[in-house]
């Protein structure tokens, strides 16, 4: 996994919770010599191990910590790569160019990066559905990172975020509609 993805998984985890959690979390995951750094990808193991402590630690689900999490890494990642972002993009449409900008980029940076296929259906102007596809099985991050969007576009009242399979799994279909406000 990126480094930039733990350094934030890092970040969240001194805000929302001490460093003293994240040193435990560190320790309990076998990995407390290692120095992340933003250049390198290190194991995803590294990432299971912490947010399944993480999980043993607060109670709650491994699942729920994905979303969370996803949630908090957008205004970073948006930061990151505003270079590839249109002004005139909203939730939907950012969701429906990350593959083919974002992604893209991300791919093309290092070898042995790999983000998820997001196979995006622009189902109308109000609506699309995402097809996760990673053997990560990442998905509460996806629905995480879909929810920190609608923060960040200021259409938090208007997304709703509807998964249509389990969000374990290898490939997850999540439908995002947008209610638009009354007199739109
Ligand atoms: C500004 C937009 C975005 C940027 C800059 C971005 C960037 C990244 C980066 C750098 C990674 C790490 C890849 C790796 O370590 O191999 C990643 C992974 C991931 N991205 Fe994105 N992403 C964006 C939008 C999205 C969106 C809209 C979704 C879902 C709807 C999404 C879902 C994920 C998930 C779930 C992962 C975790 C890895 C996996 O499941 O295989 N991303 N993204």
């Amino acid at each position: 996994m990126h480094g930039s993805i733990i350094i934030l998984l890092k970040r969240y985890v001194q805000t929302q919770y001490d460093h003293s959690t994240w040193v435990t979390l560190m320790e309990l995951s076998g990995i407390s010599k290692v120095e992340f750094d933003h250049k390198t990808v290190y194991p995803d193991e590294y990432i299971y191990a912490l947010v399944g402590h993480a999980s043993a630690m607060t109670g709650v689900s491994a699942g729920e910590l994905h979303e969370r999490f996803g949630e908090y890494l957008v205004p970073d990642l948006m930061y990151m790569y505003q270079r590839l972002l249109r002004p005139e993009w909203k939730t939907l449409d950012m969701i429906e160019h990350t593959e083919l900008t974002m992604h893209k980029q991300v791919r093309k940076e290092h070898t042995e990066n790999s983000p998820p296929v997001l196979d995006v259906t622009r189902i109308g102007p109000n609506e699309l559905v995402i097809e996760y596809v990673s053997d990560r099985r990442m998905g509460g991050l996806a629905v995480g990172i879909v929810r920190g969007l609608a923060n960040y576009y200021d259409e938090a009242d208007q997304i709703h975020i509807i998964p249509t399979t389990s969000e374990d799994g290898e490939h997850v279909n999540i439908r995002v509609r947008r209610i638009p406000p009354r007199g739109e």
